[in-house]
């Protein structure tokens, strides 16, 4: 891999990732021949955030691969809550650790650590921002059950406008040829709309519908997702938002006899449980790919991982990014990074939030 850092996977060739799936499918098949592939080294988990399958399918991947882990996953219960900057914790645990998955509720956080980490920083999930490592569990499924990434009609439903992980599977798939994608969500939860200029730009085509039956019968893939109430400002925001869309084995009459359903889990009411007992339904053995996915990625990762201690000074803007979610938000001493968009708007490069100069 030529990238040191994985923040975002769009900073891999379509090559990389799909070395990495056929990686991911060869350990699969032989997990003895790697069992000791990373002997001796240190895999830590930083989670600011709750996670379950993320942290426990990295550290699960880490010790399959012989490796070994050191980490948190309550920052209170690190110098993180006597105040220490991101800066300093990751300058330190870069020491210590060979490689290093962070999950943190504001957006941009990754790149951020990617700054100041002389080992390679996986990002593990940063606000309602990326997940690409969810991705690449959602890929591998993909590949595995569907037998191609090419030519899918992609259903994506629920909170479109804060899950992470649809943000990442949209980019990714739009670099595969002949993908289409049917955006199920309130208007309120829409996809943002730097995502909507990446499928643009790819030429991918996309409708928004307000109705998961009348979507299902197009569909070869449907990713659920549920309403992500951390992210709302209010509780009452939040309760005009959530039961709106539910799946069920009525609805799922509709559906073609080989569509898949993902989710990146946890479910909270929009798969009834009935549905789990349907063909179609991929969301648990999804969870199975993922630690496969972090396997081959952790390796790939460690294969030529260069080791540079000290950060460069970075030139500031002026400009602040006016997304109040962004790392830039509260750790004040990063640079603000932008690239021009042209016009009067740039786009941070940590959270890609849009600010007029
Ligand atoms: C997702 C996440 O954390 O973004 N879960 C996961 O990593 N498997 C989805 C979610 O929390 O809804």
């Amino acid at each position: 891999m030529k990238t040191k850092h994985l923040i975002d996977l769009e900073s891999l060739s379509t090559e990389e990732l799909m070395e990495i799936i056929e990686l991911a499918n060869m350990i699969m098949d032989k997990p003895c021949d790697y069992a000791d592939s990373c002997r001796g080294k240190i895999l830590a988990t930083l989670f600011y955030e709750p996670s379950t399958r993320t942290q426990m399918s990295f550290k699960t991947a880490m010790l399959r691969l012989g490796g070994s882990l050191i980490g948190f996953d309550n920052p209170q219960n690190s110098s993180v809550s006597k105040g220490e900057s991101l800066k300093d914790t990751i300058t330190v645990v870069g020491g210590y650790a060979d490689i290093i998955a962070i999950r943190h509720q504001l957006e941009g956080t990754a790149r951020a650590a990617s700054l100041y980490s002389a080992a390679p920083i996986i990002n593990a999930g940063d606000g309602g921002h990326l997940h690409p490592t969810q991705t690449l569990t959602d890929v591998v499924t993909l590949y595995n059950e569907k037998g191609t990434l090419d030519n899918m009609c992609i259903g994506l439903c629920g909170d479109l406008k804060n899950g992470r992980t649809v943000h990442s599977l949209i980019k990714t798939m739009s670099h595969f040829k002949g993908n289409r994608f049917v955006l199920i969500s309130t208007p309120e939860l829409s996809v943002p709309q730097y995502i909507k200029d990446i499928m643009n730009s790819s030429g991918c085509r996309h409708v928004e519908v307000p109705s998961l039956a009348e979507a299902l019968p197009m569909l070869d893939v449907l990713y659920m997702t549920r309403i992500q109430r951390e992210r709302f400002k209010s509780p009452e925001e939040y309760e005009k938002q959530k039961g709106v869309f539910v799946l069920d084995s009525e609805k799922m009459k509709l559906a073609r006899k080989d569509m898949k359903i993902l989710h990146p889990l946890p479910r909270v009411d929009e798969i009834a449980e009935e549905v789990d007992y349907d063909d179609r339904a991929k969301y648990f053995i999804q969870t199975v790919y993922g630690m496969y996915a972090r396997m081959a990625l952790i390796l790939k990762m460690l294969e030529n991982a260069d080791r540079k201690p000290m950060p460069r000074r970075i030139d500031t803007h002026a400009v602040r990014c006016c997304n109040p979610n962004c790392i830039t938000s509260v750790e004040s001493y990063l640079p603000k990074i932008f690239r021009p968009l042209g016009g009067d708007m740039l786009q941070c490069k940590y959270c890609e939030g849009r600010t007029l100069i």
